[in-house]
């Protein structure tokens, strides 16, 4: 086997201290919640992060047998269930916290001295799950008591609304995934291909809280992320609520970014009319430099070009009206084939962009996530587009 890239057992070891540093914001007691019905509780992922690796590894690289056969598939894989069938397992159905960490420091043990015979795609099968599992984590502990968790003070809002405008995509293709044998990429990126786009109109920046509050005062209902008090409205930010910022990109499912898009009679873009309207983006509040979002128009190409939507990568993932589905040549992983094709279901609508959360791995064009159109967890936000 050759010798692994430094570069990668580096980026391992930082992937690590990311899903570290944010367990270790939490109340201990924190760790048997579900601060999210449809998901594990806490405990689960501190195990998973680790099971996953020593599964994919030990299986698919090192010809290994279990580490604890109990603990590996405890913790081998997450869940997405229907809506109203929501776990209910109890905090004493889980290990204790000391026997999960004896695990995770085995399992990186047994691992760091084997990495050696794992090949790179597999480090960054490993290392991307885990990054991915951060930003889910931080959806996650954004529903936990502020008392169950210690961070920044979110910054107050400047009291402003923002006019937002139409920009004009010319015609032209859309290049959707990546070639082969060009970097790491998840099996639902390939293969490349070209899809032929019509002129429409995007808006320029995010649909903002402000915006959205028009929508709420006819009668919409909130989103989670916001909370009334006594007739105000506030932002429940990561670590303490805000009076709403207007100028915030808002928050919302995919259901109810679509009811937006018809109230304003407009629509959500396709998965290709994003990719027309993103060519030449560049990333805005990503990689974990921030816990929430900033003004739509900040950022270098926040408020400078007229003639570009500004924001396409990052402060809030983008929901499009693009069901989750295979490209052409779609192969699914031997060694993760359920990774895409178990959403492959019709029921799942894709996201671009990035949000504040989103390590920099994931900011590479070709990438794509999903998720149900009703869950309202993810830093997700849409704008809308017109269609001649
Ligand atoms: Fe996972």
């Amino acid at each position: 086997m050759s010798q692994l890239a430094p570069q990668l057992r580096a980026n391992l070891e930082s992937a690590r201290a990311q899903t570290d540093e944010l367990f270790a914001l939490l109340d201990p007691a924190a760790l048997y919640e579900r601060p999210v019905p449809e998901r594990h509780r806490l405990i689960f992922y501190l195990g998973h992060v680790e099971a996953f690796d020593w599964n994919l590894f030990s299986q698919h690289a090192l010809g290994r047998g279990p580490l604890h056969a109990t603990l590996d598939k405890l913790f081998a894989f997450g869940i997405d269930p229907e809506p109203g069938r929501a776990p209910a397992d109890t905090p004493s159905d889980w290990p204790t916290e000391k026997e999960v960490q004896n695990y995770a420091a085995r399992v990186r043990n047994e691992l760091d001295s084997a990495l050696d015979g794992v090949p790179g795609h597999l480090l960054h099968v490993a290392i991307e799950h885990r990054l991915m599992h951060a930003e889910t984590l931080a959806y996650l502990f954004h529903n936990l008591p502020y008392e169950s968790k210690r961070g920044p003070a979110p910054a107050a809002p400047i009291e402003r609304s923002l006019q937002n405008t139409w920009i004009e995509v010319e015609p032209g293709a859309a290049a959707l995934g990546k070639p082969r044998n060009n970097g790491f990429g998840w099996d639902n990126e390939f293969d490349l291909h070209f899809v032929p786009v019509p002129a429409f109109q995007i808006s320029r920046y995010k649909i903002t809280n402000g915006e959205y509050l028009d929508y709420v005062r006819s009668g919409a209902q909130p989103p989670h992320f916001w909370v009334d008090r006594n007739g105000k409205w506030f932002l429940r930010a990561m670590f303490g609520e805000i009076p709403l910022p207007l100028d915030w990109p808002v928050y919302v499912t995919h259901s109810e970014a679509s009811a937006y898009a018809q109230w304003r009679g407009a629509s959500l873009p396709t998965e290709a009319q994003f990719h027309r309207a993103s060519e030449r983006s560049l990333p805005v509040n990503a990689n974990f430099e921030r816990w929430d979002p900033i003004a739509v128009d900040a950022g270098h190409n926040g408020g400078t070009s007229h003639r570009e939507p500004a924001q396409m990568i990052g402060n809030g993932w983008e929901w499009t009206s693009t069901v989750f589905g295979p490209f052409p040549g779609f192969e699914r992983f031997s060694f993760y084939p359920g990774y895409s094709a178990d959403f492959f279901d019709g029921k799942h609508f894709v996201m671009k962009g990035a949000s504040p959360r989103t390590a920099a791995c994931f900011l590479r064009q070709s990438f794509r996530n999903w998720f149900r159109p009703d869950y309202p967890y993810v830093y997700a936000g849409f704008r809308l587009v017109n269609n001649p």
